[in-house]
């Protein structure tokens, strides 16, 4: 098999200057200059430099649970086939033949024992072979074992499939840090999707992830989320890696986040410990996967950049087997009251993304209520700034006295100043 071709080093539209604002400490910083969310060159470049290399998630092992199960994507452009092979290995090639370049799988997703081009019928093996073809026998030059499908990287963790385009990106098990500690005692891989809806919405995709990442617009926006997770009560979690979690408590007698607050006798998450029966667990893990654990299912978003002003983004409600299989399953309390909640993010963000664009817009500056959204920015800036400086961010108290600020690393090369929580905020 051939590695795709080495392509160049994007270079990024954004300068370390542009981006100084946001590399402040949280109390100082301004948020992200408005163009990274209007400018088709910043989105090529985020394309290119950070979907285009950086691992990305792109489904579940279910979805290509067995041999010769396959579902297609699209990264950063790049066409890709995620097949199960006969070893039971998952794999990942790029959709395309080598003879003339015919888009060789058509179908979003299914089961195929090879793979066979619509155009001229080379055939492939599922581990991406290629069977001589006809009228071959006679070239010069040509060896079908160099002629097989092109791959790219895959790698799983907790049910999740990601891949890389970049044969250099440091392993999946880099990229995570510890989050795959933070969340070793759960067993998600176990989990299977009862329902998924998927999302146009009219905003850049930083401006979804920025908007997951903090409460402070719950009470306006979510009267029925910040009924029975006020907006002010939970903790961030310690984090070093491309990622950053915290929960919020689940008050009263509400159980989870549903249409009305109960689980239903739905078992917990498998890993659950008694501490988290009144929480729910958010996580944003660059570049686009936001997990949500509650008591009794995983809520995941997977954000994929359209345009700079939309966004394709993927729910899925994922719940153990066995609630699954009990008498009367019935998930719609859990994807009703998120469907609600999502609706009203993305109306929103679909006001910030137009109200962003004006003139009159400067870069604003964070409420010591969204530190959350400043540790996600920070990724995002470092990124365009390109310098190999690792920012730092502080988690800042909403509550006055309720805990220290902490410091922490926002790529995950720093150090944490202990493991105090700022209580108070998301
Ligand atoms: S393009 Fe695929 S066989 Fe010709
Ligand atoms: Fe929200």
């Amino acid at each position: 098999m051939v590695a795709a071709p080495p392509r160049s080093v994007p270079v990024s539209p954004v300068s370390a200057e542009e981006v100084a604002g946001v590399r402040r400490p949280v109390h100082e910083a301004h948020l992200l200059p408005p163009r990274v969310f209007h400018d088709p060159d910043v989105l090529a470049f985020e394309q290119a430099a950070w979907f285009g290399r950086e691992w990305v998630c792109v489904g579940r092992e279910e979805d290509a649970a067995g041999s010769g199960a396959f579902f297609l994507v699209t990264v950063a452009g790049q066409p890709l086939i995620v097949v199960r092979g006969n070893d039971g290995a998952p794999r990942a090639f790029h959709n395309v033949c080598r003879h003339r370049g015919a888009t060789l799988v058509e179908e979003p997703c299914g089961h195929l024992v090879r793979f066979q081009c619509p155009y001229h019928a080379w055939i492939y093996d599922l581990e991406g072979r290629l069977r001589p073809p006809r009228y071959t026998d006679g070239l010069t030059g040509f060896d079908p074992a160099e002629w097989g499908l092109v791959p790219a990287r895959v790698a799983t963790w907790q049910g999740f499939v990601f891949v890389s385009l970049d044969d250099n990106a440091p392993p999946l098990m880099d990229a995570l840090g510890d989050l795959t500690d933070t969340l070793e005692r759960y067993d998600l891989t176990v989990l299977r999707r009862a329902r998924q809806i998927d999302y146009d919405v009219k905003a850049n995709w930083k401006a979804i992830v920025e908007n997951y990442s903090e409460c402070y617009h719950c009470p306006g926006v979510h009267p029925e989320l910040n009924q029975m997770t006020p907006y002010n009560l939970g903790a961030w979690l310690p984090s070093t890696g491309a990622w950053n979690g915290s929960y919020m408590e689940v008050v009263g007698d509400y159980e989870t986040l549903s249409l009305d607050g109960a689980t239903h006798g739905r078992p917990d998450l498998p890993g659950t410990e008694p501490e988290d029966h009144k929480r729910v667990y958010y996580f944003v893990v660059w570049p686009n996967l936001l997990l949500s654990l509650h008591p009794d299912y995983l809520m995941t978003h997977r954000v994929w950049p359209v345009e700079p002003g939309r966004t394709r983004v993927v729910c899925e409600w994922f719940f153990p087997p066995a609630a699954i299989a009990a008498p009367g399953f019935d998930p719609s309390d859990a994807v009703g009251f998120w469907d609600l909640t999502n609706r009203q993010d993305w109306h929103v963000c679909e006001l910030q993304q137009a109200g962003s664009a004006a003139r009159a817009y400067g870069a604003g500056r964070y409420s010591t209520i969204e530190s959350g959204v400043h540790a996600f920015d920070l990724l995002v800036a470092d990124r365009y700034a390109g310098d190999g400086v690792v920012s730092t961010f502080e988690r800042v108290a909403k509550k006055p006295g309720s805990a220290k600020a902490e410091t922490a690393s926002a790529n995950g090369n720093g150090r944490r100043a202990g493991m105090a929580r700022a209580v108070g905020e998301r």
